[in-house]
């Protein structure tokens, strides 16, 4: 099987470092306006450079798109008609599988061999081999696309399948929550540095404890139970949580709350591009 990716930025370089690890795919078809990202690759005997967008959806039978929301459309516009019954991967934030689909005009099914949309939701993760991706798939894509997809994202971490519906919450969740939880580190960083830590050492413990924790949820342990664990009557945690809970829980479900609602506010406001652009199309006809 033959991947292409369009757009060589932080994510589709995360997800082409991934594929490359793997040593899975043989030829990996890359394109990019910023000619400089794509040179990082040159070296790379499995990576083909391509000089258009149009090359790597000729070659292709998976092509991956991975650049900003506002330019999938012109993305799109480019190499639809090269890619009828090939599996399309958007990894936009707030783009749906029907947005997708009407994009590819006719070879979104509307006439000819239909291109199977698969769209997910990764995170940065992916640079270290840790993403969790989400997953969902447009009307034409099959069990097997879907398999194809999960087996490729499988190269840069954990793949769940979703309902497209909670997609926006798992872009504010995991897409946007990686940062969340940076921040969260470096925060606990902070309270040590403040004690009289000194700052590397104090991160270095910080992201420690973090996957310690995360290790122990996904282990099984719910975090009551970890703060069971941890905090004895009267001791040096359960002054640490009345502090949080004076603020923490709510900033941090506040944060996932805003991604999303910003997700949703692209997904709209792509929604009222393409139907102004249909109508005008109309109206034209007339
Ligand atoms: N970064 C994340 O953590 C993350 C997580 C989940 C999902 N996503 C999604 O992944 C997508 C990419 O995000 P990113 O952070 O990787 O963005 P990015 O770093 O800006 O990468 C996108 C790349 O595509 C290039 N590009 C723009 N228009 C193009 C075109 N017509 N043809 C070919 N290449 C083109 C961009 O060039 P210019 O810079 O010159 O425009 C840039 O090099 C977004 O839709 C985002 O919602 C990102």
């Amino acid at each position: 099987m033959r991947i292409g990716i369009v757009g060589i930025g932080n994510i589709g370089a995360a997800i082409l470092q991934g594929l490359l690890a793997a040593e899975k795919w043989d030829k990996i078809y890359i394109s990019d306006v910023r000619k400089e990202r794509l040179s990082k690759f040159e070296s790379e005997h499995r990576v083909k450079i391509c000089d258009s967008n149009a090359d790597v959806a000729e070659n292709a039978d998976v092509v991956i798109i991975a650049v900003k929301p506002s330019d999938v459309k012109n993305v799109l516009t480019e190499i639809k008609h090269l890619i009828g019954g090939k599996v399309l991967i958007s990894v936009a934030a707030g783009i749906s599988t029907k947005m997708l689909e009407m994009y590819l005009g006719d070879a979104g099914g509307a006439g000819g061999a239909a291109v199977r949309v698969i769209r997910v939701m990764p995170n940065i993760g992916a640079v270290v081999g840790a993403a969790v991706s989400a997953i969902c798939r447009g009307s034409h894509a099959s069990d097997e696309d879907e398999a194809v997809a999960k087996e490729i994202l499988s190269a840069i971490g954990d793949v769940y399948s979703v309902d497209e519906k909670h997609m926006d919450a798992i872009t504010g969740l995991s897409g946007s929550g990686i940062a969340f939880m940076a921040t969260v580190i470096d925060a606990l960083a902070d309270g040590g540095v403040y004690e009289g830590v000194q700052r590397d050492l104090a991160l270095k413990i910080a992201a420690k404890t973090a996957e310690g924790a995360a290790k122990m949820i996904s282990a099984g342990f719910s975090p009551e139970k970890i703060r069971e664990l941890t905090a004895s009557p009267g001791g040096t945690t359960i002054r640490g949580i009345l502090q949080m809970e004076k603020g923490v829980r709510a900033a941090v479900m506040n944060a996932v709350i805003a991604a999303a609602k910003r997700s949703r506010e692209i997904a709209a406001v792509t929604a009222v591009a393409a139907e102004k652009e249909a109508g005008g199309y109309i109206n034209e006809q007339k």
